[in-house]
Formats: C-alpha cells, structure tokens, sequence
C-alpha cells in the first residue's frame, strides 16, 4: 500500500497532513510513505526529517503515483490527484456544504472523497476528530492574538505606580475553541464570563473558573441538537440573548466568537449597535469569520475599527500554529487509518458507523446522506 502526502496549495495554508512521527507509524504498520519535497517547510519539518522518518521525496507527481491513500489538511485539487490508483482514498478537509463542485468532481474522477470534518462524535472517534483538535490550538491563539492588539494587560498588576485593573473577557460559544479561550484568558489573568445557547455548558464555564452569563427566562430550550452540535434558536429565545449580551457586551475589554452551526452561516451575535456601546480599545476576535462570522463587519485577515473597537480574525486560525496543528492533525489521520488498519487488505476496513459518515463519493457517486439531505 502507498499513502501520498501532497504540499498544500492553498492560499494561507501551512499545515501538512503527516508529520515525521506520523510517517514513522504508518511504515511500521507496512506502507510505504511518500512526501512531495517542501511538503513540511511552512510548519517547521525539514524534508530531511521525513526522509529519516522513512518517506520517500519527490515531486508532486512522483509522490501521488500510484497511492492508494493520499492524506491532505485541505482537499487536493484533482489535478494534482493525477497517477494515483483508481478509487483511490483521499482524506482531508472537504468543507462539504459549500464546496459541492468539488464533492462532484471526486466522485466523476472515481475517488473516494472522505471528510475528515464528518468524523461522528462519538467517544472512540475523539482521537480521530480533527475539528477538536484544530479548534482547541484556534481557541487559544484567538485568545492570544486579541492580548497582543489589545493596548492594556490582561492581570491585575499593583504597581508602586499604580493599579492596572484585570481585562474583562467574554467568551461566546463554548465548544471545544471557546473552552480553550477560556482557559488561555484566564491563565492570562484576565476576568472571565461565557455564554452559549447549549445549557451542558454552564457547568463546564464554572469548572474553569469563570462566570457563566445565560438567559435564564426563555423555558424549554437546550439549544442542543445531534453530535452534541448546537441548533438554530427560535426568534424569542435570539431577542432574549441579543438583550443579555447587549447588557454584558458593554462593560467587556475582550470578546471572543466561536458559535457555528455545522452546514449553516454562523450565527451574528454582535451587531453594530453593540460594538457602539463598547469601550474605545476593546478587541473583539471573530473565530467564526471564515464561516460568515459572528460579528457585524467582521473580515477575515484585517483589522476592522468601529467606534474605536477592533475587530480580528483569521481566515484559518489553526494555520497560525503550523507546527502544533500539524502534529495533531497528522495523528488525527494516522489515529483514523490504522484504527481499521488489515494487513491482508489492500486498504483499511472502515465500519459502518465512521466509513459511512465521512465517505462522501465511491464508485462514481457522491453517497453521504448529509450532503444528499442539504
Ligand atoms: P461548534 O464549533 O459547532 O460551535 C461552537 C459553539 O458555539 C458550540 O458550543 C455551540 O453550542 C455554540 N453556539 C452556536 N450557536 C450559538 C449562539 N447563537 N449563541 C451562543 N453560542 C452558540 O462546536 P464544537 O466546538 O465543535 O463542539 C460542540 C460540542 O460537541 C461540544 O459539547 C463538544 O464537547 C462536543 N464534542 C464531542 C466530541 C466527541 O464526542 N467525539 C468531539 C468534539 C466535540
């Protein structure tokens, strides 16, 4: 069996999809491993520290000959899929939803497109979801780059010159991102508060120190739907959040957005209206810019400035720790391959469960039942 590792291509992305470890673990389950050259230089890992790990460098099209499995962060174009064996198994991230085009087009070229972002939650895939394992580093970073733009500290300092209050921070949307922003913010020292619509959270807000801020008199909404996911809320339960955060908004130094709803444009949770009553100097950053955003006049990779509020986010979060996001990536991929792995086989033997789940094309069709219900 031979599994390819591509350069991705693009723009903004530095991740690779196999790291030295990674490929190190493959060859030991008896593949054989080839990385196109440059493949690692933007996360840090010299084609030299491939070649020791075992894989075999080249060109794009030497790297793809002939593989059976080509692994990817983002999804290849076809292209570049030229050599490999037909039928052959390509898992990266599809962004399904709004890339049908490309979904259809592995499916005419007789791959096997499988979505690494449809890994099912469940609790033995957790090693294999590289949603989580990219959110986390993005949660923290989020927190980071907001301290940084930010023109004030985030501890409490009493100094001989003076007091410097604790920054105010408020987290929106505690999955697995808005977990880890509050933990960076309040490792940071800052004074922490979060809201979500799924009430699980409220206990989870608390076990980290911080304070949970929820509408309490909208009755009979969990606001959770499947996978753990968070759904679409009714027009009441919206107004009654928009007040509560409007109220909470205005006395805040730092927000962090996280909400997405998988398959749907983010949820706008600030609008311009708010941002007004915010102090000149707050930083919001919008973790969700890339999915529609959750702030007003949010834009991915600039610095919007409204009533002297600034407004960040990154088009893609988890590329700004190329290193970190590389390495958990890659075990994502190897953790999902080798869990199925069958020596006798030609490929891996996935079960119903997660094969089904994630493989959006075989045999010529796009087959998941997701994108066939969108
Ligand atoms: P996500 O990235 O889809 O959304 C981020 C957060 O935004 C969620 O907590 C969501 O409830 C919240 N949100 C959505 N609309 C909102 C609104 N209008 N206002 C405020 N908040 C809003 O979620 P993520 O991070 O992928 O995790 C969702 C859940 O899935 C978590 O409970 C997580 O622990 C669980 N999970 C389970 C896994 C497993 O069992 N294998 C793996 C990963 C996550």
């Amino acid at each position: 069996m031979k599994i390819a590792v591509l350069k991705e291509r693009a723009a903004g992305e530095t991740r690779v999809a196999a790291t030295p470890e990674t490929v190190k673990k493959f060859i030991a389950l008896g593949t054989e491993v080839a990385v196109e050259k440059g493949a690692g230089a933007d996360a840090s890992i010299p084609d030299d520290a491939f070649a020791e790990a075992g894989a075999s460098l080249g060109t794009a099209e030497a790297t793809v000959k002939d593989a059976d499995i080509v692994l990817g962060v983002q999804a290849p174009d076809l292209a570049q899929l030229k050599g490999a064996k037909p039928g052959a198994w390509v898992a990266a991230l599809f962004d399904p939803f709004t890339k049908g085009e490309i979904v259809e087009a592995y499916a005419k070229a007789g791959f096997e497109a499988l979505s690494m972002e449809f890994m099912p939650r469940i609790t033995r895939a957790q090693s294999m979801d590289v949603l989580s394992s990219q959110s986390n580093l993005a949660g923290y970073k989020a927190v980071i780059h907001a301290a940084d733009t930010f023109g004030r500290a985030f501890p409490m300092m009493m100094t001989a010159a003076g007091t410097v209050n604790a920054a105010k921070c408020f987290v929106m949307g505690v999955g697995v991102a808005g977990l880890q922003a509050i933990a960076t913010a309040k490792r940071l020292g800052a004074q922490v508060s979060a809201t979500d619509v799924r009430s699980a959270t409220k206990e989870q807000i608390e076990s980290l120190g911080a304070k949970a801020i929820f509408v309490e008199d909208v009755e009979g909404i969990e606001g959770e739907g499947s996978g753990g996911y968070a759904t679409e809320m009714s027009d009441e339960y919206k107004a009654a959040q928009a007040k509560l955060v409007s109220e909470h908004i205005a006395k805040q130094d730092i927000v962090i957005t996280t909400a997405l709803i998988p398959g749907r444009k983010a949820p706008v949770l600030i609008t311009d209206t708010q941002i007004a009553t915010m102090k000149p100097g707050s930083v919001i950053f919008d973790l969700a810019v890339a999915q529609g955003g959750n702030v007003e006049g949010s834009k991915a990779d600039a610095v919007v400035e409204k009533h002297g509020v600034k407004i960040i986010g990154y088009a893609n979060t988890p590329a700004h720790l190329a290193a970190d996001a590389s390495a958990l990536f890659a075990r994502n991929h190897y953790n999902f391959l080798s869990a199925f792995w069958d020596k006798e086989a030609s490929k891996p033997e996935l079960d119903e469960e997660i094969g089904d789940a994630i493989r959006l094309t075989k045999g010529g069709e796009v087959v998941n039942e997701r994108l066939k219900g969108a």
